[in-house]
């Protein structure tokens, strides 16, 4: 009798066991489903490209005509855009793009710069009125791949599809990865304001290759070059890069350093005051130090660190205090 109530009891657990499982596998497989979607339905359609992309980094696909992902830096970047498909490249940073690569892979370029305090909505309905005129897909591009460009698709898809929602737009941002420390960016799926169909009709469909960037963004970009260029260097112990042959140590820090001191002189760079021109001369000196350091035999490498690392820190300072800011978030 006890016996049989324990075999009883036995099967009793072990049936309630599987279902158990079998409600967890369910829940699981029906919440991956959601995640992959269907391509076209805005926020559920989003989903990191299963693109083979080896020279483009953080290549995220907003529908059928949209992509978004890192600056393609090489001739091998424009062939896999080819391979994908794109038609029309627009980027949104301040480095000069290269059209007349892009023109050798059939790709056009657009080139329609945003800042990191926000997108204006004027800026939005030009950059969504390149999208509406130009054959697609597109991909839209700045240096990275995680600010600028995802934020720029969202204000694109807000402006294009009345039923891409604010909510879609800020899980495209959380999933390409925007810094929310971009409140600006951040924000554009609250902030922005849709255009009406004529709106946007009224805006000529004629875009600059390369747009006039103003001389400050212009020196920004020289300075992020050599930047990116002396964080391979520090990697490889304070040696060229193996990865860039053509890279000589003291020569990028000596280039920073002229970088900063050039963009110091700009009337724009005096136009943001003491505190700004004190930031800059700092960086100035810190870059100069770093040379040095690059120039000794052998390289002291704590210093050198040093000398990168309070210059790191003046990067992040200055564009907190003096460029990411947004007026109104
Ligand atoms: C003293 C202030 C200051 C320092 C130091 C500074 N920046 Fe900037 N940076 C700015 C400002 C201001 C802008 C926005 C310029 C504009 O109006 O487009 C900017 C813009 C940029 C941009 C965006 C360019 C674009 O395509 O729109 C990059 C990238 C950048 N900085 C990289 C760097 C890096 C890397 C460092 C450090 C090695 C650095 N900056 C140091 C003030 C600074």
């Amino acid at each position: 009798m006890n016996a049989r109530l324990v075999g009883l009891f036995l099967v009793a657990i072990v049936i309630g066991a599987v279902a158990v499982l079998a409600l967890t596998y369910w829940e699981r497989s029906s919440r991956s489903k959601q995640q992959l979607g269907k391509p076209d339905h805005g926020a559920e359609s989003i989903a990191a490209t299963p693109i083979d992309a080896s020279r483009l980094h953080n290549v995220f696909r907003m529908n059928e005509s949209m992509f978004s992902g890192s600056s393609p830096d090489s001739e091998e970047g424009f062939r896999e855009l080819q391979k994908i498909g794109i038609t029309t490249i627009i980027s949104v940073d301040g480095a000069t793009p290269d059209s007349a690569i892009a023109a050798k892979y059939a790709l056009r370029y657009i080139h329609i710069p945003v800042g990191y305090d926000g997108i204006p909505n004027e800026t939005a309905y030009q950059l969504a009125r390149a999208v509406q005129t130009s054959p697609g897909p597109v991909y839209i591009h700045c240096h990275h791949g995680k600010h600028l460009g995802p934020a720029a698709a969202a204000a694109i898809q807000l402006c294009l599809d009345p039923k891409y929602t604010p909510e879609q737009a800020e899980t495209w941002l959380k999933l390409a990865g925007t810094d929310p420390k971009y409140r600006g960016l951040i924000n554009l799926p609250r902030t922005l304001v849709r255009p009406s169909a004529e709106e946007l009709n009224r805006i000529p469909a004629d875009f600059p290759k390369a747009a006039t960037v103003p001389d400050l963004t212009r020196h920004m970009v020289g300075i992020d070059e050599r930047w990116d260029h002396l964080k391979l260097v520090k990697a490889a112990g304070w040696k060229t890069p193996p990865s860039h042959p053509d890279v000589d140590p003291a020569h990028e820090a000596l280039q920073l350093k002229e970088n900063y001191r050039e963009a110091t002189r700009l009337t724009a760079s005096s136009k943001k005051g003491e505190a700004f021109l004190a930031m800059m001369i700092e960086a100035e000196a810190s870059a100069s130090e770093l040379e040095n350091h690059l120039r000794t035999k052998p390289i002291p490498a704590d210093a050198a660190a040093k000398a990168f690392a309070r210059n790191q820190a003046l990067c992040s300072s200055c564009h907190e205090r003096f460029r990411d800011w947004a007026s109104g978030s």
